[in-house]
């Protein structure tokens, strides 16, 4: 007797039965329903989240549930384990095959016996949160674009000769109630074959927005995937989510090979200029690094890249345009205009990448000629447009992308930060890599160094550190040196490596004509030199500047919260980014980092599809501030070249961390030294 039969031979006997009263927990949803009615139905019935792929076959589990035994006073109901029927052999086949945990049903096989509390766990839901780690995270709603069904279609008959395809449509209507579905041609070539595949007439097709067949399984298939990518001008992304549970199963990065043809977006947006038709060599190499990385991760995964079904792409306008194959030539000079600022859905195909035939891409949409996509991938995961308060979000990269507001009001820009938070153009500076320089901290009354590296807990006063090699700075790790040397009295106000201090620590050294901090002696040995300082202040006081002309705009002089974002935000102490001045004056309590943002908005669209229709929503009302044309702007970044601000005195940062004064550090040359020692010796 198949599944089916069995539940409906015991409906028949308890036909004439009373009715039973069903609770469902979390929603509270209740009922009566007739005795003999399987819990699934009840669940249909009462409209109640419980999850199918299998139509109650007993095949796919997803429909477990579990009865709360006990004493329900609230709902007038003493529940037992008897107030469902007992396991089918169906289920009893199912549990022996793939397991199923104490005290769990199948809701398609267990049957309403009597007044019954029953319990849908998360994973039993079609529409679930998946809780982030971070604190303040948003949590993320699992509700995929692309669902899978397994159907059971009538075999053709020479009596009533309709297609296949029109009895595979009547019995995904009558199954699922799926009305006018279309279907892909590339999933329509193997139909013929899939339906008659042993065992002939059943398979599982995946539907796309409700609306289009995009694949076709023979038999029953339980696999769907997505892969959400954030398209970096330095790293490329992806993430491999299942697209049932939400769940992140695989990670993966890789340079962005359109390095050879630039450093940063411009270089790049250069080459495209000075060499023409090379855009589509550009599009080439990134596509390829997608589609390398899409293999990677479906290899690490254990995922057949045909149950790839969906895909999610960030990235800022240069890449967005590249990736798409689009010249990104307009976006190298003002009015930086965008071919296109509305999400853009597509073939999988037309990106020429390794998945299902019938995939589908979704490209996240740009704001303006500056700020990106990846910027949407942030407003989406760090939701300000949902909040009362005031957030600023800075996601600080070569391009620092900048978001101010809440529900009334959002504000975006972009601020030209270069690379030297990543490392680059800072003498000793490398990539977050193991071996790199993240920790600093420096005696202020000894100016002695200790610090600590990617890939080792211990600082390097401590016994773990003593085979660890050293090999460079990353861009926190040069953040912190310089916020450190502040607050140790070394580095001024102004930037200026006080060279007075030579004979007082001998990591103080001539450099040229100016002075450098020896962070790390001996080979190599790892300075902080005056140019390194200069480059983190031109950095800085870009992203500065861009925040203050949000704030301008926004009508406000202070900001109640900041979150950090990307992968320099992420890794950076927020009590040094202020003393630095890399944002505005805050309680360092309400600095706190946002982890990768915009690759967690690309997963937040990637298994949510109502994040789809949000973030276009929220892109069509955020207030483009366009930095490079905004007179203010200079003025603002003089001002913040200063650490930590030549105006602000950082008042909220001073109430809990001691600045020094203000001070210039006059005393740089040798002679100037030798005037200042042989007045402290007169002084003695
Ligand atoms: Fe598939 Fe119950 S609905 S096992």
């Amino acid at each position: 007797m198949s599944p089916r039969q069995e539940s409906e031979t015991k409906r028949g006997e308890a036909e004439a039965t009373p009715r039973a009263l069903v609770v469902f927990t979390p929603s509270g949803r209740r009922g009566r329903v007739a005795r003999g009615t399987s819990v699934l139905d009840a669940a249909r019935r009462l409209g109640v989240d419980l999850d199918s792929v299998c139509g109650g076959r007993g095949i796919c589990g997803r429909c477990q549930v579990t009865v709360s035994e006990g004493e329900h006073a609230k709902h007038g109901i003493m529940c037992t384990g008897a107030a469902l029927t007992p396991p089918t052999p169906t289920e009893e086949a199912y549990a022996a095959d793939r397991g199923l945990a104490e005290g769990r049903r199948l809701g398609c096989t267990a049957l309403v016996g009597e007044d019954v509390v029953i319990d849908v766990p998360q994973e039993s839901q079609v529409y679930r949160q998946v809780v982030r780690k971070e604190a303040d995270a948003r949590s993320i709603a699992v509700d995929p674009v692309v669902r899978l069904y397994f159907v059971e279609v009538e075999p053709p008959q020479l009596a009533s000769p309709r297609s296949d395809l029109a009895r595979l449509l009547d019995a995904l209507e009558r199954e699922w109630d799926l009305h006018e579905l279309s279907i892909d041609p590339v999933a329509l070539r193997n139909l013929q074959h899939d339906l008659r595949a042993e065992p002939a007439w059943s398979v599982t097709v995946a539907v796309h927005d409700g609306s289009t067949i995009t694949a076709i399984w023979p038999e029953f298939h339980d696999a769907a995937y997505g892969i959400a990518f954030d398209v970096g001008s330095t790293t490329v992304a992806g993430h491999l989510c299942d697209l049932h549970t939400g769940n992140v199963l695989a990670s993966a990065g890789e340079m962005n090979p359109q390095i050879r043809f630039g450093e940063d977006l411009m270089s790049r947006v250069s080459y495209v200029m000075l060499n023409a038709g090379s855009e589509k060599e550009l599009t080439r190499v990134v596509r390829g690094c997608v589609a390398k990385l899409t293999a990677e991760l479906c290899r690490e995964a254990g995922v057949e890249r045909t149950d790839v079904l969906e895909l999610t792409f960030v990235g800022n306008p240069v890449m967005h345009h590249l990736l798409l194959g689009i010249d990104p030539t307009e976006l190298g000079g003002a009015p930086f205009a965008l071919a296109l600022d509305t999400g853009l859905r597509l073939h999988a195909s037309e990106l020429g990448l390794p998945v299902n035939p019938g995939a589908r891409a979704y490209v996240l949409p740009c704001i303006a000629g500056h700020v990106g996509a990846d910027t949407a991938g942030v407003i989406l995961a760090e939701a300000p447009h949902l909040s009362d308060e005031v957030t600023l979000v800075v996601d600080v990269g070569t391009n620092a992308e900048i978001v101010l507001g809440n529900r009334e009001r959002l504000l975006a820009a972009s601020s030209p930060t270069g690379p030297a938070f990543e490392g680059a153009q800072i003498s000793s500076g490398q990539r977050a890599a193991p071996g790199a320089i993240e920790r600093v901290r420096i005696d202020p009354e000894t100016l002695e160094s200790r610090v600590r590296v990617i890939g080792c807990d211990a600082w390097s006063d401590e016994p773990g550190f003593a085979d660890v090699r050293v090999t460079g700075i990353c861009g926190s790790g040069i953040v912190e040196a310089i916020a450190e040397l502040h607050l140790a009295g070394v580095i001024a106000t102004d930037g200026t490596i006080d060279g007075s201090l030579a004979g007082r620590s001998g990591r103080i050294v001539r450099d040229g004509r100016t002075y450098a901090y020896v962070l790390q002696a001996g080979e190599p040995e790892l300075r902080v030199t005056q140019n390194d300082v200069r480059q983190i202040q031109l950095a800085k006081g870009a992203l500065h500047a861009g925040c203050m002309l949000l704030m301008e705009r926004y009508g406000i002089d202070r900001v109640p919260r900041i979150r950090l974002a990307g992968a320099f935000g992420t890794h950076i102490d927020p009590v040094h980014a202020l003393v630095l001045g890399l944002v505005p004056d805050c309680e360092p309590e309400h600095v706190t980092s946002a982890g990768n943002a915009a690759g967690t908005g690309a997963r937040i669209a990637l298994v949510d599809r109502s994040a789809r229709t949000e973030i276009e929503e929220v892109v069509r009302r955020v207030e483009k501030v366009e930095t490079a044309v905004e007179p203010r702007f200079q003025e603002h970044f003089v001002n913040a070249m200063a650490i930590p601000h030549d105006v602000d005195p950082y008042l909220r940062l001073g109430a809990q961390v001691a600045l020094p004064r203000r001070w210039t550090a006059t005393v740089t040359t040798d002679r100037a030294a030798r005037r200042r020692r042989a007045a402290e010796r007169r002084a003695s």
